[in-house]
C-alpha cells in the first residue's frame, strides 16, 4: 500500500510529501508502519530513492504517553493506537498536528500545553485524605476526578477545536479538565481556579465537542464542564 507522509526536515523549511510502497499486514498500528519504513539502514521511497528516515516520537507504544500524536488519513489520532484494519482507502496519509510548530517531519513542539498549565499554577497542591469527615462528600468525585487525571497531554484535543489557536488565550479541553480536577481537589483554590476556567475555556468554547470525540482516553469533558459550571454556580 502506498503510504504518503508529510516531512518537513526543520522548522526553517518547507513542508513536502514523500511517499513509500509498505507491506501491510492489517494487525500493524501506524506505529508499526512508520517502524517498517524505518527498519532498513537505507530508506527507499516508492520511486527508488534514498531518502532520510522519518521522524516521529514514541514512548509507550501502548497509548498511555501521547507522545505519537499526528494527524492519519486527515485525524488527529494516536500512531499506536490507529490499527491499518480500521483505514478506509487506497492509500494512507500521515502528517504532523497542523497547530502546533514542527520541529521535523511528525515530531512537533507542544511545549505551549506545559507553559499554560504552568502559567495558571494547575498543580494539586495539599490535598486531605478522604478520611477527613468534612471531606467525605469528595468521595463521590473520585470517579470523575480519576477520568479526568487521564489526560496524556498528546494535543489531540487542541488539533480539532475550532476555536484553539497557538499562542491566543483559549487553552482548550485538557486546560477545562485539569481545572476541574484541581478546583475539586484543592478547596482553597476554587475561586480562583473557577476564573481561569472562565478566562481561558468557558467564555470561548463554542461546544463543538469534536475534543471529546478524538481523544485517546475518552475523557468527559462535558461532565467536566457541567461540574466546574456548578461549582462557580454555589459560588456566586
Ligand atoms: S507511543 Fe505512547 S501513546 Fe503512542
Amino acid at each position: 500500500m502506498k503510504v504518503k507522509i508529510l516531512r518537513q526536515d526543520n522548522q526553517n523549511t518547507a513542508p513536502y510529501w514523500e511517499s513509500f510502497d509498505v507491506d501491510l499486514a492489517k494487525d500493524m498500528t501506524i506505529a508499526g508502519v512508520l517502524d517498517n519504513i524505518n527498519y532498513n539502514d537505507d530508506v527507499i521511497d516508492d520511486k527508488g530513492n534514498k531518502t532520510s528516515r522519518i521522524g516521529w516520537e514514541c514512548s509507550c507504544l501502548q497509548g498511555m504517553c501521547g507522545a505519537c500524536a499526528m494527524v492519519i488519513n486527515g485525524v488527529p489520532a494516536l500512531a499506536c493506537e490507529t490499527m491499518v484494519r480500521d483505514l478506509k482507502g487506497k492509500e494512507i496519509t500521515i502528517r504532523p498536528l497542523q497547530k502546533f510548530p514542527v520541529i521535523h517531519d511528525l515530531i512537533v513542539d507542544r511545549t505551549i500545553i506545559h507553559e499554560n498549565l504552568k502559567k495558571m499554577n494547575m498543580y494539586i497542591g495539599e490535598y486531605k485524605s478522604v478520611q477527613d469527615k468534612k471531606l467525605k462528600k469528595q468521595e463521590k468525585e473520585h470517579e470523575h476526578q480519576y477520568e479526568a487525571a487521564k489526560c496524556l497531554k498528546c494535543g489531540l484535543c487542541l488539533e480539532v477545536c475550532p476555536n484553539y489557536v497557538d499562542g491566543k488565550s483559549f487553552f482548550g479541553a485538557l486546560f477545562a479538565n485539569d481545572c476541574y480536577l484541581v478546583s475539586s481537589r484543592n478547596q482553597t483554590r476554587s475561586n480562583e481556579i473557577i476564573q481561569s476556567y472562565e478566562e481561558h475555556f468557558g467564555k470561548t468554547c463554542s461546544k463543538a465537542f469534536s475534543c471529546m470525540e478524538v481523544c485517546p482516553m475518552h475523557i468527559p469533558t462535558l461532565a467536566s464542564m457541567a461540574k466546574i459550571n456548578r461549582q462557580g454556580f454555589h459560588r456566586s
